[in-house]
């Protein structure tokens, strides 16, 4: 256990929830209950590396400050408490709570350990709380659905209620068979099997954490598709761990995707690109969304980390945080629809910029934004009309002592560098130089996204807090989260334009 002299806090975030001591990776048990929403996450209460996987839980009212709250469920002899979701079961039909006060059952996997009679299997499990998420039981007949599988894991249950019937669905993954595998119950307790689907789209690692929600399309209620959310590791788009998604339809019983691209295990690698991928950056991985919200938005939250080098990221005593909520909707782009992306924003409140500045031609080479708009913590809105010049952007977290030369890049400069291309029509943000690089070989990369510019422009919001940089691109409609590490000094800003011949339409920082 660590106390708190143990703790190394240079990179702990302000808006992003991080478990005040200790590791935590995917967000589980997403769900709003009675005006507060609960986050549940893999934690080990007893070291900042994975290990003695147990259910944390923090609760918020505005989804930007969390605090947090004992351990949920914690792990035991016989079994580790992996990812999983939770639901208000509000017509009691589990009959673990009682007509008037409803339970919260939570339904995770039972990962066996070796002292157990299941050792080295993974099965479906329940633990329900009728307090309002404060204290959890699991209930005595667990699990309540094994399939005698080493990787069955990951379910997420919500109530379906259309044309094939009302009842409860669980969607999960075979890990390793890259499938999503259907489920349905009227109790929670007993469950029938449904359908499979995969593997499909990207498939070069484990399938984990599915997700299964309607939206409407352009907010036309009589339009809708299925998002089916299917994060791997490895195989994201931009290495390693990523979350890909298919639209379609459900009948109750069977997905059917519209946007599969290539089927099979052996699925096409050099297509990658043409997948629906929730982010393309390195750092959202496991997202999922919360059920009951209000107003039916849904909104997602992902684990800001990468299984490739999770282990190894510069912050003892207590590592990784979740990504900003994001609320996500469908609308219409060039006849198809796609989805978009919208950050819940830590900074909505502040009535004033500390910067703004209107249209203006762009110098080219480096133009260092004033002192007091330097910070590790802000949401800068930026517009572009990259027009005849080379690539234009933005230089975040740098170092204003190695940068003040006029007009370009000193070597080695630290620095992260987000950049339109309008040759390529490339989105990258590179951290290669970005500060404390050298922890694991994967951590350099310059993360790419190709978004059609609109109008001749490219629209940025980007949230930068003190150990990652968020960006949505085109109002969401492309997105790249990336964890940095640098110097609390390495805090200056400074516009970019590759020769002549580019405006900036608007530029606002927030703090
Ligand atoms: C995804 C994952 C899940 C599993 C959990 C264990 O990051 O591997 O599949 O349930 O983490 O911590």
């Amino acid at each position: 256990m660590h106390t708190t002299a143990d703790l190394d806090c240079r990179y702990r975030p302000q808006w992003h929830y991080s478990a005040q001591r200790n590791w935590l990776n995917d967000p589980n048990g997403l769900l709003y209950s009675k005006g507060v929403y609960h986050l549940f996450y893999q934690h080990n209460p007893d070291g900042d590396t994975w290990g003695n996987m147990s259910w944390g839980h923090a609760t918020s009212v505005d989804l930007l400050r969390w605090d947090e709250q004992p351990v949920a469920i914690p792990c035991d002899d016989d079994e580790a408490i992996y990812s999983g979701s939770a639901v208000v079961d509000i017509h009691n039909t589990s009959g673990l709570g009682t007509a008037d006060n409803p339970p919260l059952v939570a339904i995770y996997t039972s990962a066996y350990t070796s002292g157990s009679p299941m050792a080295g299997l993974q099965a479906q499990s329940l633990a329900y709380s009728t307090d309002d998420g404060a204290t959890w039981t699991k209930y005595s007949g667990n699990p309540v659905l094994d399939r005698a599988s080493p990787d069955f894991r990951d379910p997420k249950v919500f109530w379906y209620d259309g044309d094939a019937g009302s009842y409860w669905v669980m969607v999960a993954v075979e890990a390793a068979r890259r499938e999503v595998v259907l489920y349905s119950s009227p109790d929670l307790l007993s469950w029938e099997y449904l359908s499979t689907f995969g593997p499909a789209n990207a498939t070069e690692g484990v399938w984990e954490c599915p997700d299964l929600f309607e939206l409407p399309v352009d907010g036309d209620a009589s339009n809708t598709r299925w998002v089916l959310v299917v994060n791997l590791s490895p195989g994201g788009i931009a290495g390693g761990s990523g979350g890909q998604y298919f639209l379609g339809t459900f009948d109750g019983v069977t997905f059917h995707s519209e946007t599969t691209v290539t089927e099979g295990l052996q699925a096409d690698d050099t297509r990658m690109a043409e997948y629906g991928w929730l982010d393309w950056g390195r750092d959202y991985y496991a997202a999922v969304s919360f059920s009951n919200v209000p107003g039916g938005r849904r909104l997602m939250i992902g684990w800001m980390n990468n299984w490739q080098y999770a282990a190894e990221t510069p912050s003892d005593g207590w590592r990784s945080a979740m990504s900003l909520v994001r609320e996500v909707k469908l609308v219409s782009r060039g006849g198809r629809p796609v989805l978009l992306q919208e950050a819940i924003d830590p900074f909505e409140d502040h009535a004033t910029e500390n910067l703004a500045l209107g249209r203006q031609r762009l110098e080219p080479g480096l133009t260092w934004l004033p002192e007091e708009v330097s910070g590790d913590v802000l949401r800068i809105d930026a517009e572009f009309e990259p027009g005849q010049a080379g690539r234009v952007g933005i230089v975040l977290r740098a170092d204003p002592r190695q940068g003040v030369a006029p007009g370009g890049f000193s070597a080695g400069m630290e620095c992260t560098v987000l950049a339109y291309d309008p040759a390529t029509g490339e989105l990258s943000l590179d951290r290669t130089e970005s500060g404390n690089v050298g922890f694991h070989e994967a951590f350099p990369s310059v993360d790419r996204v190709a978004v059609p510019l609109e109008d001749g422009r490219i629209r940025l919001r980007i949230f930068v807090d003190r150990c990652s940089v968020e960006v949505f691109a085109q109002d969401g409609r492309a997105t790249i989260t990336d964890q940095i590490f640098p110097a609390d000094s390495s805090t200056a800003l400074a516009l970019l334009a590759e020769g002549e011949g580019a405006n900036l339409v608007s530029f606002a920082v927030v703090q």
